[in-house]
């Protein structure tokens, strides 16, 4: 269910941290649960995340788990004293020590495949009434994404690049709510499109190469990353033109859901 691994660079991915921060408020909010036991941050990466769970649930067992040791020890070094139990771990052959409260997941399951599987399995850790909380990016269809698939296959780095890129991994809503119902007492199903404002050259290439793009450049040789990072770029900038005052807006898609299993 686990696509190939992919390495973070906590820094770079954290250049944008107030816009990928925001949808995991936004998702945050529509947690319908008061006092709670246990939960997980699941993908909790740099653990940016983390502390907002765990101020509102202040007495619960918190784990936060992710498979790259980079960004768990980001969120360690910089989360001092936070009473979170970081464990390194591959989501796909995840199971909880004890039925969770709450799985909060932001931005973290569309790098899992098999979402037919999986979400049911991550319901099954629950505990009664518990909550599974998910905000995935669903840009896959749009400019960002499919320019950057133009570009790897049309060129000389195309044999190398095509094997990395992965079908539209997040499925359509009803998908969703067909494999998540029949298991919850409520499902909350939606959809946000952000109009994300970003400084800088290249900023749309700046943002998803710490995110879908840093694969492939890492799979290229120095001189064909160069010309294919100038090829993608081009298309970018065409599709965000930087605005007169220097700004580009990056429209970003994102779907969400809540679903709550019986008490
Ligand atoms: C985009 S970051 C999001 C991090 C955090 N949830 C946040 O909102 O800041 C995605 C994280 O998912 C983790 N991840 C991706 N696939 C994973 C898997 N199969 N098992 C565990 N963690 C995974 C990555 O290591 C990365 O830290």
């Amino acid at each position: 269910m686990s696509s190939a691994p992919q390495n973070w660079d906590p820094g770079h991915y954290l250049k944008f941290q107030d816009l990928r921060l925001r949808p995991a408020l936004d998702l945050l909010a529509r947690v319908p649960l008061a006092d709670i036991q246990r939960f997980t941050d699941l993908g909790c990466g740099a653990g940016t995340v983390t502390p907002y769970l765990c101020k509102l649930w202040q007495n619960a067992w918190a784990i936060g788990l992710d498979s790259s040791a980079e960004m768990l020890h980001r969120a360690d070094a910089c989360n001092p004293g936070l009473n979170v139990h970081w464990q390194q771990g591959d989501i796909a052959d995840w199971s909880a020590p004890q039925p969770q409260d709450l799985i909060f997941s932001n931005a973290v399951l569309h790098w899992l495949d098999g979402h037919q599987n999986l979400f049911p399995q991550l319901m099954r850790q629950l505990a009664p009434g518990g909550v599974l909380a998910v905000q995935m990016p669903n840009q896959f269809a749009e400019p960002s994404h499919t320019l950057m698939r133009e570009a790897a296959f049309d060129g000389p780095w195309a044999e190398v690049l095509k094997p990395l890129l992965r079908e539209a991994p997040v499925a359509r809503m009803g998908d969703y709510y067909d494999w998540l119902s029949p298991m919850a007492a409520s499902v909350e199903i939606w959809e946000t499109t952000y109009a994300q404002i970003l400084d800088g050259e290249d900023a749309v290439l700046d943002w998803i190469g710490s995110t879908a793009l840093k694969p492939l450049l890492e799979a290229l040789d120095q001189s064909l990353r160069d010309e294919f990072k100038a090829v993608l770029a081009a298309k970018l900038r065409k599709a965000y033109p930087q605005r007169q005052d220097g700004s580009t807006l990056f429209p970003f898609r994102r779907m969400f859901m809540v679903a709550v299993v019986p008490a």
